[in-house]
């Protein structure tokens, strides 16, 4: 049976950094208040002019990723981005990625599942290998949410951070690889998470911010019980699929929305927080881009080696969540 397996894993943020003090003087909230109630202490946020839209950060997280896999982008037949941000509403980012690599042989297209939009990407790669469509696709998850933040929302503004990570599948038909992807949505719950058609206004020390003509809105208490609920059943059902028991995992790299969310749920699968991976403290969430940016970092910090079994577990607008486990490759 063929799969895909990841070839190579790829991240980027942009440089400027936006801090819990910084927010102290947009509106009224503090660091310890933030910190305490999502583990963030500061966020990556895009500035005009600085080649940092989402297409940009999807570019150079994917050139990481490449030259990781050892692929030229000539080489691409599928780029598939999970994003709500693209840089236009067309035409796509990944049409703008191609361009920007001159992949001219890759099938280029988005996919939109708020922030699961990168498992859902994954989900969508590995299948068109599985089938023999693709040979090696690029997946991403790249976002500019600081240009669909409400400044003026304490709720949400002090969540939120910009940044892409890419990996790359190629076909296996060994041990490792892509196990599988479970997916779920909910429409019945969109409105605790969407888009309105209201320009955010910028607050005057984040001027480099280039902002859409919509900004995001948030139910945060009814979606983090939620989130728990389906993130802990959708991983348990996952693991069980393969016979895969909490203990096999070596490493847990869930969504970046709260601290106290993934705690939640490595408490209920039972996996300790040492095999968890999380970087929400530097980066906030990044929407589609948290998984790749973490599953990157862990990558090359060595974390994950042949054989170890990664459970990747998402949740998002739509609502839609999902889990992949990964036989991680060589
Ligand atoms: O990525 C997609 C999925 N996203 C999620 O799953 C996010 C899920 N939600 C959350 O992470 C949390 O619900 C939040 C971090 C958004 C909020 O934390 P919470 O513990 O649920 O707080 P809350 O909304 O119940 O608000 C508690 C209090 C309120 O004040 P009162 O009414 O008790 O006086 C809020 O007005 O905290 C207040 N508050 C703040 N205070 C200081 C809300 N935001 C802030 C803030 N600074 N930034």
């Amino acid at each position: 049976m063929i799969k895909g397996r990841i070839a190579g894993t790829g991240s980027t943020t942009p440089k400027r950094i936006l801090t819990n003090k910084d927010l102290e003087n947009i509106v009224d909230t503090s660091d310890e208040w933030i910190t305490r109630r999502t583990g963030i202490k500061e966020r990556r946020i895009s500035s005009s002019g600085q080649d940092e839209n989402t297409s940009d950060l999807a570019t150079k997280a994917s050139l990481k990723a490449l030259e990781m896999a050892g692929i030229s982008p000539e080489d691409l037949d599928m780029i598939v981005v999970g994003t709500v941000t693209p840089d236009r509403q067309f035409p796509s980012a990944a049409c703008l990625v191609q361009k920007a690599l001159k992949a001219s042989k890759a099938v280029a297209f988005d996919v939109s599942a708020g922030c699961s939009g990168f498992l859902y990407a994954l989900f969508v790669a590995d299948n068109a290998i599985a089938t023999g469509n693709s040979r090696k696709a690029l997946v991403i998850g790249a976002e500019r949410l600081s240009s669909i933040t409400n400044w003026e929302d304490r709720s949400t503004c002090v969540l939120l951070g910009d940044g892409a990570g890419a990996v790359v599948l190629t076909p296996t038909t060994g041990p490792d690889g892509i196990l599988s992807t479970h997916l779920q949505s909910d429409g019945n719950f969109w409105n605790l998470l969407y888009s309105y058609d209201e320009a955010s206004k910028i607050p005057e020390i984040l001027d480099t911010i280039e902002g859409k003509p919509f900004s995001l809105r948030m139910e945060g208490n009814r979606l983090f019980k939620k989130a728990v609920v389906c993130l802990s059943n959708i991983a348990a059902a996952a693991l069980e699929h393969h016979g895969v028991s909490s203990t096999d995992i070596r490493l847990m790299i869930p969504h970046q929305a709260n601290i106290r969310i993934i705690k939640a749920v490595a408490k209920k699968l039972c996996i300790p927080m040492d095999k968890v991976y999380t970087n929400i403290q530097r980066y906030g969430n990044t929407s589609s881009a948290t998984i790749p940016i973490a599953l990157d970092e862990a990558n090359r910090e060595g974390l994950l080696r042949a054989g170890d079994y990664v459970l990747l577990v998402t949740f998002g607008a739509g609502l839609t969540w999902g889990a992949s486990v990964v036989n991680w490759s060589s």
